[in-house]
């Protein structure tokens, strides 16, 4: 009975968290090279009415340290630039949405969404080095993005932790075999959810389900995997004490289509830029 009341509330949960706004939606199907001016974003920025005006004060705030002040959308795209305007839209809608903290995962404040953004920096990085097209690379960063979207309903569903967590000496490798065992469902079910809900893309769909299942031999599912589990490694948004071991599984370089040295270098001459990335999550009024 318990059980079935938990049930409910994770469904409830699931269909109650927000969709992204229009505009949010419109963006993360557009690529980055695609020439689009302020005016052809306009219609968009209608359905949210609050969105330049703090679109504004992110571009304005000392994280991207401009020396003018910035006043109108036009503006702020010439000065930045459509991809950096996206990253700015994505971060402000995602780490409103991402909790402070979810400590069932072992996740610091923030921490959900500080991996989202690594795993989805990496996914871009590894899936251009793997020849994927232009298009193809956009939407598994979004992909990355949103991967772990079931987290945030069954992190906050969760009365117990569902993984390691400092202080307590056991070691849960399995984080599905763990929330469905304390749960009944794991989050790669509740993000399928979540992502057919919001209409997200049949691909990103598809990589929010198996990405911990590489069952089905895709290489961009693979792709988002594999820069998953190297987040995982380079504990971006965890708690300081956690610390899972992270084993690759065999023949994910072979799926990717890149060596493992090649791998290695693209983390290397990355790593930088990526915790910088994550960085945004500040300074888009995530940690209050
Ligand atoms: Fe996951
Ligand atoms: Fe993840």
């Amino acid at each position: 009975m318990q059980q079935e009341a938990l049930r409910r509330d994770i469904l409830r949960r699931a269909q109650r968290l927000p969709s992204p706004p229009v505009i949010v939606m419109k963006l993360m199907h557009m690529a980055d090279d695609e020439t689009i001016g302020a005016r052809a974003l306009e219609p968009y920025f209608r359905s949210d009415q609050s969105l330049p005006a703090r679109l504004l004060k992110l571009v304005n705030s000392s994280y991207f340290g401009l020396s003018n002040r910035v006043g109108t959308i036009p503006e702020a795209i010439e000065l930045l630039g459509f991809d950096t305007l996206r990253s700015i839209l994505l971060s402000a809608f995602f780490s409103r949405l991402l909790p402070k903290a979810l400590l069932a995962y072992g996740y610091g404040p923030g921490g959900l969404w500080k991996h989202s953004l690594g795993v989805a920096a990496l996914t871009r990085e590894l899936a251009a080095a793997a020849g994927c097209a232009k298009a193809l690379v956009e939407e598994l960063y979004v992909a990355g993005l949103m991967h772990d979207i079931g987290k945030v309903v069954l992190g906050e569903a969760a009365q117990k932790p569902l993984m390691l967590v400092p202080d307590d000496g056991r070691l849960m490798l399995n984080v599905i075999s763990s929330e469905r065992e304390k749960l009944g469902f794991d989050h790669v079910q509740v993000g399928k959810m979540v992502g057919e809900r919001w209409r997200l893309s049949p691909l990103i769909i598809e990589v929010i389900e198996k990405h911990h299942d590489l069952r089905l031999n895709k290489k961009e599912v693979g792709i988002v995997h594999l820069a998953d589990q190297i987040c995982v490694e380079l504990r971006l948004g965890y708690v300081a004490a956690c610390n899972y071991p992270v084993r690759l599984v065999t023949g994910i370089f072979d799926l990717v289509g890149l060596s493992g040295d090649k791998v290695t270098s693209i983390v290397a001459s990355n790593r930088k830029r990526i915790e910088r990335a994550t960085a945004m999550f500040a300074a888009t009024g995530g940690e209050q």
